[in-house]
């Protein structure tokens, strides 16, 4: 591939992950069983990533292995309803049209695994996206670095990454032992804990101790979001919870650098996080709303009409899903919106008169003031529907 005997896509991609695994001493190359590709939205990439893109169409790239998409810029056939502007629109809709040319799965979603891109423990693959890194890593027990769009790209187009940090077993192991000396009640301390833990220890491996996690999947995703937001954590392990903390030997622990976290911390860091004052907006779905989130939303509304616009975010397949579920009418009855295809984050909310909103994700909270000059307030995601409602 690297000698161009494939075409010059292959060559062009073969030779940016030659140029990683270099630089981090690799050995070789494996092959990943799929991709998940960031770098989606006009509002990221702009101009010179359209150009990009097409210009690797028309070199012949092509995935060779599964390959979904994170969100997208706008819903792609709703915008006219979203406020979106028309040439962001058509520069979106040019930009997944060039992803279908080349074989990549228009999920547009941050939430792959819930829709169909879910690898199997012990599975290499090559993923972009943070929060779906970290889910990908620490709870599905999969392998994976953090990849950035190009490398991501470059992966989906060769079917290889280099071997290196994650996959190796000797990375996967704990560095830090995390005490939680809080009682985590709701998805947003979750979220807390995970921007709290990223903000103090950077990149680690941390093995948490003290927090019932069972079974709580919206609360992981929530948790890993931030978690590498806030720093670059792509992989941890909850004790007794998360599959590769079974394998860990309590007597490893012993000689790691322990700290503990407790309430005040994740309260201080609330309201660090809090910028608005008088939210009119209620945005949910970072990450993106599961099925399971619908439902909640469609309970709390049902029969109810909103006092307040209220918008959840999340892919076309759950979307499908839901309505199937008869999750969607009671929401859109009540008043609200679901948005498909995109996200708060990577939409252009300032452009389409937001200026306040209400979430429980601290992810957003940490990229709206600055990206978007969207000023943020968190609750539980329960507590942002009655908001809504009230
Ligand atoms: Fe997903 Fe967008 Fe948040 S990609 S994690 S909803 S910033």
């Amino acid at each position: 591939m690297l000698e161009g005997e494939r075409g010059e896509a292959k060559a062009l991609a073969m030779k940016l992950l030659v140029a990683v695994g270099g630089i981090f001493d690799a050995e070789r190359m494996i092959r990943v069983r799929s991709v998940h590709v960031s770098g989606v939205s006009y509002k990221t990439i702009g101009e010179a990533g359209l150009e990009f893109l097409e210009d690797l169409c028309r070199k012949g790239a092509e995935a060779m292995v599964k390959t979904t998409l994170n969100p997208a810029g706008t819903d792609l056939t709703e915008w006219r309803r979203m406020g979106i502007p028309r040439d962001f629109a058509r520069k979106q809709l040019r930009i997944i049209s060039v992803f279908n040319m080349m074989r990549m799965y228009a999920t547009c979603t941050c939430i792959p695994y819930f829709v169909g891109n879910r690898p199997r423990f012990g599975e290499s693959v090559a993923w972009a996206e943070s929060s779906a890194i970290s889910f990908a890593n620490s709870v599905l027990g999969a392998r994976t670095n953090r990849e950035g769009g190009p490398t991501a790209l470059a992966s989906s187009i060769t079917g290889r990454t280099p071997l290196y940090g994650l996959h190796l077993d000797e990375n996967r192991r704990p560095t830090h032992v995390v005490k939680v000396q809080s009682e985590l009640q709701s998805d947003l301390d979750f979220s807390l804990l995970g921007y709290s833990l990223g903000r103090r220890l950077g990149y680690c491996v941390p093995f948490i101790t003290g927090i019932n996690a069972k079974g709580k999947l919206d609360h992981l995703k929530s948790l890993g979001a931030s978690m590498a937001t806030s720093g670059a954590i792509a992989l941890y392990h909850i004790d007794g919870t998360t599959p590769e903390s079974l394998s860990v030997r309590k007597r490893d622990l012993h000689s790691l650098e322990r700290i503990s976290l407790n309430n005040s911390e994740l309260q201080s860091v609330k309201e660090e996080l809090t910028s608005a004052e008088r939210p009119r907006h209620v945005c949910l779905g970072c990450p993106h709303c599961s099925l399971e989130e619908l439902g909640m939303v469609a309970k709390l509304v049902s029969g109810k009409r909103l006092k307040r616009k209220l918008w959840c975010f999340t892919s076309r397949k759950t979307y499908e899903e839901a309505d199937k579920r008869g999750y969607i009418s009671p929401i859109v009855r009540a008043g609200g919106m679901i948005v498909r295809d995109t996200c708060m984050v990577v939409s252009p909310l300032e452009k389409m008169g937001v200026e306040q909103i209400l979430t429980n994700s601290c992810k957003a909270a940490h990229y709206l003031p600055s990206l978007s000059k969207v000023q943020v307030a968190l609750k539980p995601f329960g507590e942002c529907v009655r908001f809504a409602v009230e």
